[in-house]
C-alpha cells in the first residue's frame, strides 16, 4: 500500500489546475468563432451585397420621360445568398440630374406604374401618385418614391440596391 506525500499532493493539484486554466481557455478561443458565426445573421441581415447594372450611361442621358429597368439583387438574408430580380425607374430630378427610383410604394408596398398619359407615376393598390421626379401628389403615400444610390463606372449606369420601411414620412433603410 502506498501513501500519498504532501508534495505529490500539491503536484497533483497544480496538474489539474493547469488543465483546467487550459481547458477553459481553449474552450473559450474555439466559442469566439461559434459566437461569430452565430450572431453574423444580425449584421448581415438583408444586406444587398454590391451593385447591380442598369446599363449603359448612354441610354439614359436623354431621356424625356421616366423608364423602367430591370436589375439583378443579390442580397445576403442570415446565411443564405437571394438573387432577385427588382424594377427600377431611372428619372431626372428637378435640376435635369439622373436619378435611379426604387419602384416600391411607401404606402404598402405594391409596385408603382409610370403612366405616360397622366405624365405621372400611378400605384395600383390605392391610387397614390408620383410626379416624374417622383414626388408625392396624391393618395396615401406619406413620402415620394424613395431614390436609390447610384454610380457610373466604366460608362454603366449601377445601383445599390435598398429597401425602406413603409408607412413612414422620412426614408428609412430597413435592408
Ligand atoms: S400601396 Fe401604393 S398607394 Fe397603397
Amino acid at each position: 500500500m502506498s501513501e500519498t506525500t504532501g508534495s505529490e499532493t500539491s503536484r497533483r493539484g497544480f496538474t489539474a489546475w493547469l488543465l483546467a486554466i487550459g481547458g477553459t481557455i481553449t474552450g473559450a478561443l474555439m466559442g469566439v468563432p461559434l459566437v461569430k458565426f452565430l450572431l453574423y445573421p444580425m449584421s448581415a441581415k438583408g444586406e444587398a451585397e454590391k451593385w447591380s447594372d442598369i446599363g449603359p450611361i448612354s441610354d439614359f442621358e436623354s431621356l424625356t420621360t421616366p423608364v423602367q429597368r430591370p436589375v439583378i439583387v443579390e442580397q445576403l438574408d442570415g446565411w443564405r445568398k437571394t438573387v432577385q430580380e427588382k424594377v427600377v425607374y431611372i428619372t431626372k430630378d428637378t435640376s435635369g440630374k439622373l436619378q435611379v427610383l426604387t419602384a416600391i410604394c411607401p404606402h404598402l408596398g405594391c409596385s408603382v406604374q409610370w403612366n405616360g398619359a397622366k405624365n405621372s407615376f400611378v400605384c395600383p393598390c390605392h391610387s397614390a401618385a408620383f410626379s416624374p421626379d417622383g414626388k408625392c401628389t396624391g393618395g396615401p403615400a406619406p413620402r415620394g418614391m424613395d431614390t436609390l444610390e447610384a454610380q457610373v463606372k466604366d460608362g454603366r449606369l449601377a445601383v445599390h440596391y435598398k429597401y425602406f420601411k413603409q408607412l413612414v414620412p422620412e426614408k428609412e433603410v430597413i435592408g
